[in-house]
């Protein structure tokens, strides 16, 4: 059989297999403590649960517009107006099932064949799936802890091309938790901009920040950088809504006219019941995030204390989102627990097998010297899976 030049060259989720293991292990009853999950382990707010049953309850059951409800894509402008400074009109917003789907319509709306798209790394493990779903070739630059992990003005000009199309941005970052500043965001984007570049920018983790840090959306820094920067969020990170999928992205009409249409023969747009559901996670209380971040945050201070208190393992305190991501490389080429350590999948197998703790190798985000440790998981949890990392160090 001749498979399809898109089956061929997408790749299946490297991060999976650790994760079907893992619970391969838990389903012959070992007690597995799981660190891979990149989702929030709170539940969806009552609010928002209700206005879903509700919305079924009052038969708002059948197809919305392909862009999405009126009545959200209006609460998403009102939000972008008052979080982000960014003003909006419904015709410039596209609510779709998750922002994976906003980002994948985008992409396939800017890249064509022989295009380049520009990807920070290590990057969600999407980003270059999509790009190669386009088409289109990723170029990667690279990052390291050093610089904890952000690019700058002069990295970007070392890899633009005449064929770069897009460059990708996401802050705060899945897998680092990294932030940047408004001055460095601003640098990067306005030269990306001026470089005639189109930037992704995914804010999905916007509200889960530390540290006082203040998140900016790079569209308002400029006319120009509203022109080229396309917006994209969700409300599965802030409202712990990963299951309902629900996402939208924002900006120039004639780039969301045409994701609209893309979106018109693949879904359809996201569920009626869920566009409700995420229309009170807008309007209502906000307490649930507050009260999510402010656990995430002593959970963050505590592993990171943790982590760098372990031979051979170094970790920066990340300023948002809910991962960890620290060096790990040291460990490599050392005998633990009997064996000789490889490379990050290496470690992480190994961990998974010795001390039933499951994290995510670095390698499949792009950096093979570290891992990925999700803290959305209770305190105890934590606590216990510290143990077990640090137990299997020393053996
Ligand atoms: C950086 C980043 N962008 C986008 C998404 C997709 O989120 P959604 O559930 O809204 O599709 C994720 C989810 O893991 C993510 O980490």
């Amino acid at each position: 059989m001749t498979l399809s030049r898109i089956a061929r060259e997408v790749k299946t989720s490297a991060t999976l297999a650790i994760t079907t293991k893992a619970k391969q292990l838990a389903a012959q009853g070992i007690d597995i403590m799981s660190f891979g999950a990149g989702e929030p382990d709170f539940d969806t707010p009552e609010n928002i649960k209700d206005a879903a049953i509700k919305a079924i309850k009052d038969g708002y059951t059948k197809y919305t517009p392909t862009s999405g409800a009126p009545p959200l894509k209006e609460a998403i402008c009102e939000k972008l107006y008052h979080d982000n400074t960014l003003q909006y009109s419904p015709s410039q917003v596209i609510v779709s099932a998750g922002a994976k789907q906003s980002i994948l319509n985008i992409v396939l709306v800017l890249c064509d064949t022989g295009d380049e798209a520009i990807i920070p790394s290590p990057y969600w493990v999407s980003y270059p799936e999509m790009v190669i779903m386009a088409g289109a070739t990723p170029v990667f630059l690279k990052t390291t802890d050093k610089e904890h992990f952000k690019i700058t003005k002069e990295s970007l000009a070392r890899v633009i091309t005449p064929k770069s199309k897009l460059l990708f941005i996401n802050s705060p970052s899945n897998p680092t938790g990294m932030v940047y500043t408004e001055k460095e965001l601003r640098e990067i984007v306005c030269f990306a901009v001026e470089k005639g570049l189109y930037i992704i920018s995914d804010e999905i983790y916007e509200k889960i920040i530390f540290d006082g840090m203040k998140h900016v959306s790079p569209a308002s820094f400029s006319d120009e950088c509203y022109r080229k920067v396309i917006t994209v969020n969700g409300f599965s990170k802030i409202y712990s809504m990963t299951g309902w999928r629900l996402g939208y992205a924002a900006g120039p009409e004639e780039i969301i006219k045409a994701a609209v249409n893309i979106q018109d023969h693949t879904t359809s747009g996201a569920s009626s019941i869920t566009q409700m559901a995420g229309l009170e996670a807008l309007k209502g209380s906000q307490n649930s995030v507050a009260t999510m971040v402010c656990e995430f945050d002593k959970r963050r201070t505590y592993i990171v204390s943790r982590l760098n208190a372990m031979q051979g393992i170094s970790c920066l305190l990340p300023h948002g989102a809910f991962y960890v991501f620290p060096k790990v490389s040291d460990l490599f080429n050392r005998r633990i627990s009997g064996r000789t350590v490889t490379d990050s999948f290496d470690l992480v197998n190994l961990l998974l097998e010795k001390a039933h703790v499951a994290f995510v190798p670095g390698a499949p985000f792009g950096s093979d010297g570290y891992i990925r440790i999700s803290y959305a998981t209770a305190m105890e949890n934590i606590e216990q899976g510290m143990d077990r990392f640090e137990k299997f160090l020393n053996s």
